[in-house]
């Protein structure tokens, strides 16, 4: 379906980016606008700029920007769409329906109603909590467990009436069809035959909403225990399913990004009694085994990942499978501990909000020293031949560490933690975890051969088993004679930094070839043909031959489709929006601050690539010893460079060109004189 341009800007209009945008990011007031970390890329000082007058933001540092539509696609993963649709849900812009196919017009109403009927749902076992007679007793038992009326509201905890009918009467009055109710498990067809009867009874209700705060299901708990389960969950239905589910999350999101942890702990009321002590950036897995969906839906908000679960066997075990789930995922997970016999609820209560945090910072453990401590505690490290199995698996766990730099420090870890009982050098362990890291990319190739055998290609046809590009030559990252090889297939679309980069070029003359060529050489350019060209740009700027837009015409291989590339602003909403930012003087975008971020994305770009492909070169069998130290250090090297550009904005990544001055130029224009270069 096509929404009409006006309704989309009756969107824009009504969405506060700040809003939007503050939902995943923390903001700060600066000038006209707000600044922050950028969510799409990682770093450390912000040049991520909102600007709420145009309804905008816009990265410094790795360029990404847009509308609030944009943001929601990028940080939800959602299609445009879809970021319209949530939008307008959440500002209360009515979209028009008559476009639609009328499937998808009924598949948009049905999926609202359902959510109505949860909603009404909640709200009238909250009500039920408050008011019913027979509920008496649930209130008599939070009271006891010492929750709040605060808490109770903010969780939203209700009560289901003994009667099997009290909620399908009160939601038939209220217009929400049978139909709906039963197809969101709020009641269930009789067993008997006729009729329907409500799914929860004589049950302490807890609402389970998804992040953004919308009711997708019910867990009911039991005051007796003796009867029945202790908790009921709503069944798998449309709109909630169990392996995407973290309870807490809508509340607990922005405090997990403040606070760049996220608490994962086992029931509701763990959750619930963290947050009414302060400590808000809780959610549970309620019970359940960890899945890479609840993970996937974290990382979005933080990479650490503290796992409290009880001390028993379950707990333990629940815990060995979230470490190796998380480590797979590129998080960084830790345990915690509690006494013996102590949950987070119990535990928080009793000690309250310090004591917590004492004995979070005093205990937490990371996930090497906690698997050790439970091999030690099973007895397994005092018997040789337990030992090394004990290595063995460590040694695999590590493999799954997908980053290879995080790989190695972690390496270097276990080797510190085991050397006094393992005995051998570090290099061994390293070379035990590479050779782990080879079988299991031989096993995950073998895999994707078989689906690809069997399912469809890729668009482009391309094998996605094919890795990155071997290194051609040797040297360190930072060297010009660094070169990776070509992997541009014809079709694949040209890196559009590498095309701002000549287009500054072009535009401003020797002076900016030469700026640029100090931080970026020729063989950091992906593609081909630009890398050819900034060649020729170079030599020419050496030779003091004059660059302009003719300067075009000198070059070999030019055609007017690379010529049109490089100038032509595709109109996507991305460059017309720098376009309007630079006419609103958003921030003093000038060429030099252009350059500079274009060049911190480039020079990104290009360790990410020399990084890849160092890890596959370190993956093959028959490596020199020699190389492949040489290859770590280069590792180590790009990653260091890498961890500069992240951490540090665009602006002082670079040095500004002799002569350039900010200020001066915003008065009266730059004239420079380029400074004679040393020949290399
Ligand atoms: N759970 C469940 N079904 C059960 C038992 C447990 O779904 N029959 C899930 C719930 O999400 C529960 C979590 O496992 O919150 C942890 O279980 P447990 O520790 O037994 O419950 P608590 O949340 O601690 O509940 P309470 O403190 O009220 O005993
Ligand atoms: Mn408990």
């Amino acid at each position: 379906m096509r929404i009409p341009e006006h309704k989309l800007d009756e969107i824009r209009q009504a969405a506060d980016i700040v809003e939007v945008v503050a939902d995943v990011v923390s903001l700060k007031k600066s000038g006209q606008g707000f600044t922050g970390l950028c969510p799409f890329h990682n770093e450390k000082t912000p040049s991520f700029r909102v600007n709420p007058d145009m309804g905008i933001f816009k990265c410094f540092g790795c360029g990404e920007g847009g509308d609030a539509f944009s943001f929601v696609m990028k940080t939800e993963h959602v299609s445009f769409m879809e970021a319209v649709r949530s939008l307008a849900e959440r500002y209360n812009v009515d979209l028009p329906e008559e476009d639609s196919t009328p499937e998808q017009a009924e598949r948009a109403t049905r999926f609202e109603k359902l959510y109505e009927a949860l909603r009404f749902a909640a709200n009238w076992y909250y009500q039920q909590l408050k008011h019913h007679e027979e509920a008496e007793k649930a209130r008599v038992y939070l009271q006891k467990r010492g929750f709040t009326i605060e808490t109770i509201r903010v969780f939203g905890l209700g009560y289901a009436p003994p009667s099997g009918q009290a909620l399908l009467d009160a939601a038939v009055q209220e217009g929400i069809d049978e139909s709906i109710l039963l197809d969101t498990d709020l009641v269930k067809p009789s067993s008997k035959g006729e009729g329907v009867y409500d799914s929860f009874r004589d049950r302490l209700m807890f609402p389970i909403l998804n992040p953004s705060a919308r009711v997708i299901g019910f867990a009911g708990r039991t005051f007796d225990e003796n009867k029945g389960p202790k908790y009921v969950n709503s069944a798998q239905t449309d709109v909630y399913n169990k392996s995407q589910v973290l309870y807490g999350i809508h509340l607990a999101k922005s405090v997990i990004r403040q606070e760049k942890q996220v608490i994962l702990v086992e029931g509701y009321t763990d959750v619930m009694s963290l947050a009414q002590h302060g400590v808000k950036n809780v959610v549970a897995n309620s019970g359940t085994a960890l899945t890479r969906e609840q993970l996937e839906l974290l990382k979005r908000y933080s990479n650490r990942l503290l796992m409290i679960y009880d001390a028993d066997a379950a707990g333990q075990k629940a815990m060995v499978r979230g470490i190796e789930l998380a480590l797979e995922m590129g998080l960084e997970p830790e345990t915690l501990q509690l006494p013996e016999g102590e949950d987070p609820d119990s535990f928080v209560k009793e000690q309250g909000q310090e004591g917590f945090i004492e004995h979070k910072r005093k205990n937490t453990e990371d996930y090497i020293t906690y698997l050790l401590r439970l091999a030690e505690e099973s007895g397994r490290l005092t018997s040789m031949h337990e030992r090394v199995h004990v290595i063995e698996e460590l040694v695999e766990l590590l493999a799954a560490i997908p980053d290879p730099v995080a790989r190695q420090v972690a390496t270097q870890q276990l080797h510190q933690s085991t050397h006094k009982f393992r005995g051998g050098s570090d290099r061994e362990l390293h070379a035990a975890v590479d050779a782990s890291v080879a079988k299991r990319q031989q096993r995950n190739k073998l895999r994707q051969t078989r689906t690809e055998d069997s399912g469809p290609r890729t668009v482009s046809g391309a094998s996605q088993a094919e890795g990155p590009p071997p290194i051609q030559d040797e040297g360190l990252p930072l060297d010009p004679s660094a070169e990776i090889s070509d992997s541009v297939t014809p079709s694949k679309r040209r890196p559009e930094y590498e095309r701002r980069l000549l287009k500054l070029c072009l535009e401003h003359g020797a002076w900016m070839v030469d700026y640029i060529y100090q931080y970026v050489y020729p063989s950091f350019l992906e593609d081909s043909q630009y890398r050819e060209f900034f060649e020729l740009l170079v030599e020419r700027a050496k030779r003091q031959e004059p660059i302009d837009r003719s300067t075009f015409r000198a070059f070999p291989s030019s055609t007017p489709e690379l010529l049109a590339t490089i100038f032509m602003e595709k109109h996507t909403p991305g460059s017309r929006m720098s376009e309007r930012m630079k006419q609103n003087r958003f921030d003093q975008v000038d060429e030099v601050m252009e350059a500079k971020s274009t060049m911190k994305v480039l020079v990104t770009h290009y360790l990410q690539r020399l990084k890849a492909s160092i890890t596959t070169e370190m993956s093959e069998d028959k490596l020199p010893d020699t190389r492949r130290q040489e290859l770590v250090t280069m590792m180590r090297e790009a990653q260091k460079q890498l961890n500069t550009l992240q951490s540090t904005a665009a602006e002082h990544c670079f040095e500004n060109p002799a002569g350039y001055d900010p200020e001066q130029k915003r008065k009266e224009g730059f004239s420079y004189t380029p400074k004679p270069r040393k020949s290399s």
